[in-house]
């Protein structure tokens, strides 16, 4: 595993210096996350696009999950989120970005047919993941099962509450439900970037890459991965330290 610790400013140049040294160059797979941690990496991304200085235009988008019940008009959703900040900033067309259709009439057989989509791109060179405050992976939440696939799972409270932030604080309006990548599926991923920002991640961060591999603590699945990035900004680390 490399690690990375950084000072808060440097957080998003490293990463996306780490993504782009590790993504190929020609028809990358990129594998997204959707939380608030990896969208300055995103701006980041965006703006040297914009500039020219980088043409991710040929990349496949895969996410790794959304909410059940929300529909990809709403701006709520990790498919408007996709989009907007990933790949409409770095011209990658409609038809090479992957989410989990939220409002589909079977989500069970949304996931399934998602599982095979993500087999059907050749899989993903580059997934960029985030942790959440309870050691959840995507939406993974404690006591997911180490080899399970793309599924629809309830939310923790824990996650709910997290993520009311991006639901004008009401964590009632947060979705009970989501599809999302399983435990399995993230590690085909044939590279992880995990990022990771704010004293809110360190307990999870320790117990993640430093305790046991248990599906109590989701994302500690990545120590079984034999190419895991972490980049980490200093409050992040510091339980490691
Ligand atoms: P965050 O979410 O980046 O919004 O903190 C991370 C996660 O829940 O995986």
């Amino acid at each position: 595993m490399n690690v990375t610790v950084v000072d808060d400013d440097m957080f998003a140049t490293t990463a996306a210096a780490a993504l782009l040294e590790r993504l190929p160059s020609a028809a990358p797979t990129l594998g997204v996350a959707t939380g608030g941690t990896p969208m300055r990496v995103y701006a980041e991304l965006a703006s040297r696009s914009r500039h020219g200085e980088l043409d991710l235009s040929g990349a496949t988008v895969l996410a790794l999950d959304e909410y059940v019940g929300l529909d990809e008009r709403d701006p709520r959703s990790y498919t408007a989120y996709v989009r907007s900040r990933v790949a409409d900033p770095l011209g990658i067309p409609v038809a090479n970005v992957h989410v989990p259709q939220g409002n589909g009439a079977d989500p069970a057989a949304v996931a399934q047919a998602f599982e095979q989509r993500i087999a059907e791109t050749g899989g993903v060179d580059v997934q960029i993941a985030g942790i959440g405050s309870n050691g959840h992976l995507a939406f993974n939440e404690p006591g997911s099962p180490l080899d399970s696939t793309t599924r629809v799972v309830d939310l923790s409270d824990q996650t709910r509450h997290d993520n009311a932030r991006f639901f004008g604080g009401r964590v009632d309006d947060v979705p009970r439900r989501a599809i999302t990548q399983g435990l399995a599926t993230i590690g085909r991923a044939r590279c992880i970037l995990l990022l990771a920002a704010g004293r809110a991640k360190a307990d999870a961060l320790a117990a993640a890459l430093r305790g046991p591999v248990d599906a109590s603590v989701p994302a500690s699945v990545l120590q079984q991965h034999s190419d895991v990035t972490v980049i980490a900004d200093r409050a992040a680390w510091s339980r490691m330290a």
